[in-house]
Formats: C-alpha cells, structure tokens, sequence
C-alpha cells in the first residue's frame, strides 16, 4: 500500500457554531478556532475538520449553503478563514471544510433563478417535476420528514429535497452542475486546505427513472433509502470528482458514506479509491429502526464490540475506515455505548482506548476528549435540531405521549453533541460571555477542560497519551498499519484484540463494572497504557478491574 500522508494522523471534528465564541454573540466563530489552535495542538490533533461555516440561513446548521464561497458573517470573515489556514499550517495541522453537494440551500442565487425560469439553465440544476393535482412525483419520505417533493415557488412545478425543504437536492446528473462542483472544490483547495469531509454524498445519485416505492409507515411514504438502494452508477460521479479535484492536490478526502455493499469497499477506499477514507457508522447504526427513533434498540456492549469487528473485517487491509465515538449527528458516544450508571472516567478512558487503537484514522469530536456527555433535555423546547423535532413527532404520531416521546427520541437528539464546548467552570462553560445559542449542559462544573489539563488523571490526559503513543516511533508503523484481530471473541464484556506489525500489541478492555480475569498466552513484555494505577496479576493471569483497559506490549 502506498504511504499518503494522512494515514498516520488523528482527526478533530469542529463543529464551529458550539466551539469558542470571540465576540460574545453567543455563536462560536472561525477567530474562536484560531484562538484555540494551541489546546488542540497540545493534545495531538493534527487535522481538524470543520463543520460548515459557509453562508448559509442554517435551517440545518450550515449543511444548507447559500454561497460556496462566501463565510458566513456569524462565523467571520474570508480572512479570519485564510487566518486559520495559515495558523494550522504553521502548527503543521490541516484544515478540512465540509463538502455540502447533495444540496444547497433555497436561498442560493442557483435555486432563486430556478424559480424564476424552471425551464431555463438553473432549472436544470434541480430535480423538477410538473405538479400534479393531488399526486406527488413519488412517495418518498424525506430524511426530515414529510414527502421529499414541495412548491417550487413560483411556478408550476415542484422539486426535489431528501433532507429538510430549505436544502433542494442538485442535479448531479446535469454537468454544468459537476463542473461548478469541482470549481468551487478547487477554488477551496488552492486556498490551501488539506481536504474535505464530503456530506451525504450517497445521496447524489437517484434511481432513474423515478418511481414510487411500496410504503414503510402508515403515511404511505417509504424512506429515501429504498430508492438509493436501487441507484446504479454513483461511481462514474465520485471517480469524476476525484480525478479533477481532490487527486490534482493529494488532499484528503473522507467520506459520509452509509450502507455500502462488501464488494464496493475497495471502489470507496482502496488503493485507487474514490475517498481516502470514510467513516465506519456501523455501532451508530446499530439497533436503527425503520419506524424512527422511538422505536430504536439500545446497544450491548457485545453488540459494540461485535459492529467494530464486523466493519473492521469487512474492511482489512483493503483501505481506511475513520474511526469515530460520536459526531454532530450522534449522542455522545460515551452515553450511547457504557451502560446507564456505569458511565465514568474509567469507563470513558475504556471506550477510547478500544477505539482509538482500532485499524483506520481516529475522529475525535469536540469534547469527546473532556469526556463530555448526553444534555439532559426537560422540555422538546430547549431541542432546537430539526430532526430531532420531526423524530418528536414521529413518536407522538405513534400514540406516545409527549413525556413518553420526549424521554425515547433525547438520547438521540443531535443536540447532546451541538451544545456549546465546555472550556470552564464559569458563567456558560467559558464558552460565550453573551448568551450561548443552545443551553450549556449543566455538568460543565465538573467536565471543563480547564479542570482537565494539568490533571494527569483526567480524561482528556488520557485522550493525550493514547495519541502521543499513536504517533510514538516505535508504535506508529503496529498502530497505523498493523492488522487487527480480535481475541477472546465470544466471551462476554470483554473486547480484546491484537494490533500486529513489527510489534505485537494487545488491547484488552473489561467491558463491565466487575472484575473478570483473563490469561495471556505468555508473559507480556510492557504495559503501554492503563487507566488504573496498577494490574492485578498473577503468573499470566489479569484479573481486570471494572472497566479497566490495558495495551500491552507482548
Ligand atoms: C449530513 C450531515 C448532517 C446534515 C445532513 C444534510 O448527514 O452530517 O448534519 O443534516 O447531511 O446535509
Ligand atoms: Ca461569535
């Protein structure tokens, strides 16, 4: 395999809206970011993926652009942008925008002059259809709810959306649609950007001709993936895309790619791949339920463990999976994957071991290194993300009631990860002096990275080590390159496997509150890492503590 540059580095998601705030709008901004550099520096992140900051109303948060080359004012200008690259490089990080093409926003100029002349150039920059008295185009249900098609205003038609009305999808198939795509891409790139993070790019190839699917819920709708899985040809578009962007300026590229078939793994991300990598979601989607998120089966930590090794050997040496806890669309993971009442320093420390030591490039999500945890919503009120609302409902439609719906859709909520990054135990988690734009959780007085970074017990300590041994000479080729294989597979609780390269690593994770003893095939020559002071053994036998990890040198 050859060797890029990227494979070796730990990445850190920015979601820049809940980051730091410089100038007390309550709204995180990009000279926030530049101000916070050397915090990210200090504990190891070398790229650092920003969610999007481009101008944008942010009906979703930024995935709805308005212009691909303008910074939103709330979050800066074009030169505190240039500002951070040149600050990133000068710390020898990279930054990675947000690639948001599936879609654009209503209020780009392309869509405001589809609905001017639906039949001229920028008509052809959407799926429109001529309406219909009383028949949409086709029944699918968007990712946000309600139908996928709506108005076009205006006019007699209507268009096309996936996610929420406000993000119309492009017409990938159009090629003056690709070749904006690609200028804008390389437009970015000469800016010098180490790359992007490339949003719901499955969806952008639409089964053709259109045509409606059986319903999956009693709204006579089916879920937009019923359609994607019958797409045919999304490669001629991603290898396009490549070969005049990211390719030209070895940037790195990864992926927001789900259900992607065993066979395709080596298109995505081989050698000759059309990403550098992509995320593995398969613990995110564990337990999904095609009636919504009410109806969602929690995760095991067996079922965790299981879904890392699947994806791991569904991939093997074939490329990069990058490896992620949580993200702006998830929980935090540590309430998500340590059981209710177990989640805790030593649990939190476990949990990024084993997921850090996995094969593929590590994705740390803002405060994930604070251990920082799920908001405990009281109201649907303090949810300000649209799909959490939609889920909301969704849960009532089903006949629960509000406190029911409420209490099965918040350990969902994009919201757990979007609130503002706590930085301090004062007034708003030091992350605004105005009003942040979403509640702080209320246990930043005790998880603030303040408070964390002289301790060497702390989380974010941890997180610190489990880097710094990632990027040791002596480990990194085992770490980066080696081959994963699970050990002790079918004992419960427990999620052990070995990391082989020209050293031999074991990383054991006691994934319970009890002690459970395992016994090494022979005697371990060092103890690498340990979120417990010491190890109970005796002979080759480990009796591990509750939630203890250990990387073992054998
Ligand atoms: C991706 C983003 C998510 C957004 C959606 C639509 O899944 O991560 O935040 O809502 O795409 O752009
Ligand atoms: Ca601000």
């Amino acid at each position: 395999m050859t060797k890029k540059w990227w494979h070796d580095k730990v990445a850190y998601q920015i979601y820049p809206k809940s980051f730091y705030d410089s100038n007390g709008d309550g709204i995180g901004d990009i000279p926030g970011i530049i101000s916070k550099l050397d915090y990210l520096k200090d504990l190891g992140a070398d790229i650092l993926w920003l969610s999007p900051c481009y101008a944008s109303p942010l009906a979703d948060q930024g995935y709805d652009i308005s212009d691909y080359y303008k910074i939103d004012p709330r979050f800066g200008t074009m030169e505190d942008m240039d500002r951070l690259i040149a600050e990133a490089k000068k710390r020898d990080m990279y930054i990675l925008m947000d690639l948001v093409v599936n879609h654009c926003s209503d209020e780009h100029e392309w869509f405001q002059k589809a609905c001017q002349d639906p039949d001229g150039k920028y008509g052809r920059f959407f799926y429109l259809r001529d309406k219909k008295d009383g028949e949409l185009p086709t029944n699918w249900r968007s990712y946000f709810g309600g139908p996928v098609w709506d108005d076009l205003p205006g006019t007699d038609k209507q268009y096309l959306h996936v996610f929420h009305k406000k993000q119309p999808d492009l017409n990938w198939e159009n090629p003056e649609v690709r070749e904006e795509i690609y200028k804008n891409i390389n437009w970015w790139l000469d800016k010098g950007l180490g790359g992007f993070r490339i949003d719901a790019i499955i969806n952008i190839k639409k089964a053709l001709p259109f045509r409606s699917y059986e319903a999956d819920r009693e709204d006579g709708l089916c879920s937009v993936e019923a359609m994607l899985k019958d797409a045919e040809g999304i490669g001629e578009f991603l290898r396009e895309m490549r070969d005049r962007t990211f390719r030209k300026y070895d940037a790195f590229s990864v992926g927001e790619v789900f259900h992607e078939k065993p066979e395709e793994i080596q298109d995505f991300i081989g050698e000759d791949g059309y990403f550098s990598s992509m995320f593995d979601f398969n613990e995110t989607v564990f337990g999904s339920s095609e009636k919504g998120w009410y109806d969602a089966k929690p995760i095991t930590p067996d079922d965790y463990k299981k879904c890392c090794f699947e994806a791991q050997r569904r991939v093997g040496n074939t490329g990069f999976l990058s490896n992620v806890i949580e993200n702006h669309d998830e929980p935090r993971g540590v309430c998500r994957y340590i059981p209710e009442g177990d989640v805790n320093d030593k649990s939190k420390k476990m949990l990024a071991a084993l997921n850090l030591m996995l094969r593929g490039i590590p994705f740390i999500y803002q405060g994930q290194e604070l251990g920082m945890e799920n908001m405990p919503f009281s109201s649907i009120e303090e949810i300000d993300d649209i799909s959490s609302k939609h889920e909301y409902q969704v849960a009532l439609d089903a006949g629960l009631t509000p406190e029911d719906a409420l209490n099965r859709i918040a350990g969902f909520s994009r919201d757990n990860a979007r609130t503002p990054m706590q930085w301090s135990d004062e007034a708003n988690a030091g992350f605004t002096t105005g009003t942040p734009w979403l509640k702080v959780n209320p246990n930043y007085t005790s998880i603030n990275a303040a408070s964390q970074m002289d301790d060497p017990d702390s989380v974010r300590s941890f997180y610190k080590k489990l880097i710094a041994l990632r990027k040791d000479p002596e480990y990194k080729e085992t770490i980066v390159y080696g081959d994963l294989e699970p050990l002790w597979e079918t004992r419960r609780n427990l999620m052990a496997y070995c990391r082989q390269g020209d050293r031999l690593l074991f990383v054991i994770g006691n994934y319970r509150k009890y002690d459970q003893s395992v016994t090494l095939p022979y005697p371990y020559k060092k103890v690498l890492l340990n979120n417990y002071p010491d190890i109970d053994e005796e002979g080759k036998t480990i009796s591990l503590y509750g939630y203890q990890v250990l990387i073992l040198e054998m």
